[in-house]
């Protein structure tokens, strides 16, 4: 059984957690997800919703952004931004790397808005200069350029600081908009020196929390453009995704008072508390203050040691990965090809029986060629797990075992 099965950690045995997400989450944030049953407008919870307004713009290294914190999955997320910041007939330029950016692209149409999609090749990213030249070419500023800074399906990593500068640059007007569901604190954002608008994300990945929160800031600026909307009569495209009805209720709960639009998941608001608690650094451990928290940036840098270990690794037993550049690709995930005459279904049962879960191709033209582990918050920050190399062994052991039964037939 894998080691976050055994003691110190409290949690039940269970088979290793390394999907892109949902993740392995720590001991106290599942005791916090346990919290007995609270009022949404208890004044105990209160602050604990508030804490989570501030933790999440320390993640992303804004001053100023506004986090929308509400019940749902990612994909809300891409909802928030069709119904708020694009109006019916408006243009939105994507940048695709993958099965992310049509879901977005579906999204974005199914409010109206006129897409242009602009697609990488499978494990590559969109050229700066193809993006510079539709901006140029576009007979009206684009609304929106989104982007999935992770492809979950790929695994790549898009370059989001020149990207955002380049859109800055060449269409001021135009805001930027960030799919990091996949990314966000297992990738450095910087989201004020990177002038981002939106960045929209979810609690399971690498913010370590249980599913069921859309987590999403948006700029000054983002919040302007969908004010002069509101302002000019245009109403939001969706009732629950209106940030009309959702802006007072952040607000309140970050002013330290009660208001109501639709309940919040309470239990989980508990949960991304004590998951922001251990990634901001607030608190150490809470069953075990021996063990210290990594920074921000250790955080990152411990992302990047996993990501090249576990892709090492795997080129050592003859594996490929999806991206076409180790420059772009993710280091909170890995894309891999199955080595020739290996399937799916010879190795993921081998490393589920070595108590190792990962997940298999999602990019539907590549679907049955690839497989994907997720190395993201506590497998790789925790100093007291052995998650990596857990993965590692069960990955060198199943192949082994593959190429033994291949060898007897
Ligand atoms: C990059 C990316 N965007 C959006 C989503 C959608 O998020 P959810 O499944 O939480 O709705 C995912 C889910 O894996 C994702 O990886």
């Amino acid at each position: 059984m894998a080691s976050a099965s055994a003691p110190p950690f409290k949690q039940d045995p269970h088979k290793l957690l390394v999907i892109p997400g949902p993740i392995e989450v720590a001991d106290e944030v599942l005791f916090a997800n346990a919290h007995p049953s609270m009022s949404h407008v208890s004044p105990d919870f209160v602050p604990v919703f508030g804490d989570c307004i501030r933790m999440i713009r320390e993640v992303l290294l804004t001053k100023d952004a506004q986090p929308f914190l509400i019940s749902g999955s990612g994909t809300l997320g891409w909802d928030q931004v069709a119904a708020n910041l694009v109006e019916p007939g408006e243009n939105a330029l994507v940048l695709n790397t993958g099965y992310f950016g049509d879901s977005f692209t579906d999204c974005l149409e199914t409010y109206g808005a006129r897409v242009k999609q602009l697609k990488a090749p499978v494990g590559g990213v969109v050229p700066l200069a193809d993006l510079t030249a539709a901006l140029t070419a576009a007979p009206k500023p684009y609304k929106v350029v989104t982007f999935t800074h992770v492809d979950t399906s790929t695994g790549v990593l898009s370059d989001a600081a020149a990207i955002a500068e380049t859109v800055r640059r060449v269409s001021p007007s135009t805001l930027v908009v960030m799919d990091a569901v996949c990314s966000v604190a297992s990738e450095e954002i910087r989201f004020d020196d990177w002038d981002l608008d939106v960045v929209l994300t979810a609690s399971q990945k690498g913010l370590g929390a249980p599913p069921g929160l859309s987590v999403l800031l948006a700029s000054q600026r983002a919040v302007g453009v969908w004010q002069a909307r509101k302002e000019s009569g245009v109403r939001e495209g969706s009732y629950y995704a209106s940030w009309s009805k959702w802006l007072p209720i952040m607000k309140a709960y970050e002013a330290g008072q009660a208001a109501y639009f639709a309940t919040p998941p309470v239990n989980l608001i508990y949960a991304f508390h004590a998951s922001l608690a251990l990634i901001t650094g607030k608190k150490s451990a809470q069953f075990d203050d021996s063990v210290a928290l990594p920074t921000l940036s250790e955080r990152f840098a411990l992302h990047r040691a996993a990501s090249q270990r576990i892709k090492s690794a795997a080129f050592a037993l003859g594996l490929t990965q999806l991206p076409t550049d180790a420059a772009h690709a993710a280091n909170g995930m890995s894309a891999l090809y199955f080595p020739a005459g290996v399937t799916a279904a010879d190795l993921l049962p081998r490393l589920g029986a070595r108590g190792v879960i990962v997940a298999g191709g999602l990019l539907a033209t590549h679907k049955e060629k690839y497989f994907r582990i997720g190395h993201m918050g506590v497998s790789v920050v925790d100093p007291r797990r052995a998650d990596v190399e857990t993965i590692v062994k069960a990955l060198e052991g199943a192949l082994k075992e593959i190429e033994e039964v291949k060898a007897r037939k």
